[in-house]
């Protein structure tokens, strides 16, 4: 049985590194990533090059710098080298409906990678995470630390919401923000600045900069009194970086407050070691990259993958038909499963392997 388990295994294999080969080349795979400048899109396009290749794919990667204009030109000149599939992970999810025109006319299929791109029919797929989740588990980390339900309150928070030309951004605002609203309607919680939408508390490009400038000034003018701040709701870690930044230089509270953020940068691992944030909510992009894989060499064999895809996976996930209208139509997602990270479980990311400890087993590392 065994013998024919191993068969299976190897004609499998085989049967995969040829689809790639089909009509003699190899296919090729164009990957557009939006910048180098935050951490988690280095490991991206690392991963997903590296899955591509080894799958028999030619891969070509492209960064563009978190320009609209230039990424629009490298995925021109992808599409110009007669790439079979676009990877592609919007700077401005608004901003590249012409261009994927030109995609469409030449049958090159396109996976929008963790960001959705709206305005257009070109696409075939989404492979993210369940991005109101993201903003749920934020969202629910406040309400369980501050035990929300039984305390009596009030608690003081501010948000700091993500970049609004990503459409992720909404969807981790909303999932925290409907979290939280029935204590925000019952009083026990005060955005003390009155910031209470995702435009008054929006960070353009995730910019740590800018999210350190925000927060200053939101501590300048509303808690240089000595008003307490039990909560600073970050999207992300570029941006608790610098909320955390501000806490650290102007903040006068003597508490520290509750610090969330996303992607386990290293720099954010640090600060949660440290008790300067408190969590960052966890996305695999190794396992995002492998799912990518995954559903692209159904397309490029010709299959139109479903639900049924997801128990052959490799990565849990949920295939959502209903969640991400992209204004043109509601694109088939495969969604991952983000978790909490703390400085509780930060032996879990070791575990994975993908992060290690440092020489004095207090930090974690990028392996
Ligand atoms: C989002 C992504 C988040 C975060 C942010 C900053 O689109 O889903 O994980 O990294 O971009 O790059």
């Amino acid at each position: 049985m065994k013998k024919l388990i191993s068969l299976l295994l190897v004609l499998a294999l085989c049967l995969s590194v040829v689809s790639c080969f089909a009509e003699g080349a190899a296919k090729k795979v164009g990957i557009a990533m939006p910048t180098k400048s935050l951490e988690r899109w280095n490991r991206d396009g690392a991963y997903l090059q590296e899955q591509f290749e080894a799958a028999g794919y030619v891969v070509e990667l492209r960064y563009s710098d978190n320009d609209i204009e230039q990424q629009n030109n490298d995925i021109q000149g992808l599409i110009a080298d007669d790439v079979d599939l676009l990877i592609i992970t919007a700077i401005d999810s608004d901003s590249l409906s012409v261009t994927l025109e030109d995609a469409k006319a030449k049958g090159i299929m396109v996976i929008a990678y963790d960001r959705l791109i709206n305005n257009t029919d070109a696409l075939s797929y989404y492979v993210s995470f369940d991005n109101y989740t993201v903003g749920v588990l934020q969202g629910a980390f406040v309400k369980d630390t501050l035990d929300l339900d039984n305390a009596e309150g009030p608690f003081n928070i501010e948000f700091t919401a993500g970049d609004p030309a990503d459409t992720n951004a909404g969807y981790f605002f909303n999932g925290a923000f409907d979290t939280l609203k029935p204590y925000i309607d019952a009083g026990k919680l005060v955005i003390v600045s009155g910031k209470t939408t995702f435009a008054q508390v929006a960070t353009p490009a995730w910019s740590t900069d800018t999210a350190l400038t925000n927060m200053q000034n939101t501590l300048a003018s509303y808690y240089s009194d000595g008003t307490i701040l039990d909560v600073a709701l970050c999207s992300n870690d570029s941006t608790a970086l610098g909320v955390a930044q501000a806490i650290t230089s102007d903040y006068a509270g003597g508490n520290a407050p509750i610090v969330t953020g996303q992607d386990g940068d290293i720099a954010n691992l640090r600060n949660i070691v440290d008790g300067i944030q408190t969590m960052t909510v966890y996305k695999n992009v190794a396992e995002e990259a492998a799912v990518t894989l995954e559903v692209a060499m159904a397309i490029l064999a010709g299959q139109t993958p479903d639900a049924g895809l997801l128990e052959s996976l490799s990565a849990e996930a949920a295939f959502d038909t209903e969640t991400y209208d992209n204004g043109v139509f509601v694109v088939p997602s495969y969604l991952l499963v983000p978790y909490v990270i703390t400085a509780d479980n930060l032996q879990k990311l070791v575990d994975i392997g993908l992060y290690q400890w440092d020489a004095e087993q207090k930090y974690l590392e990028a392996k």
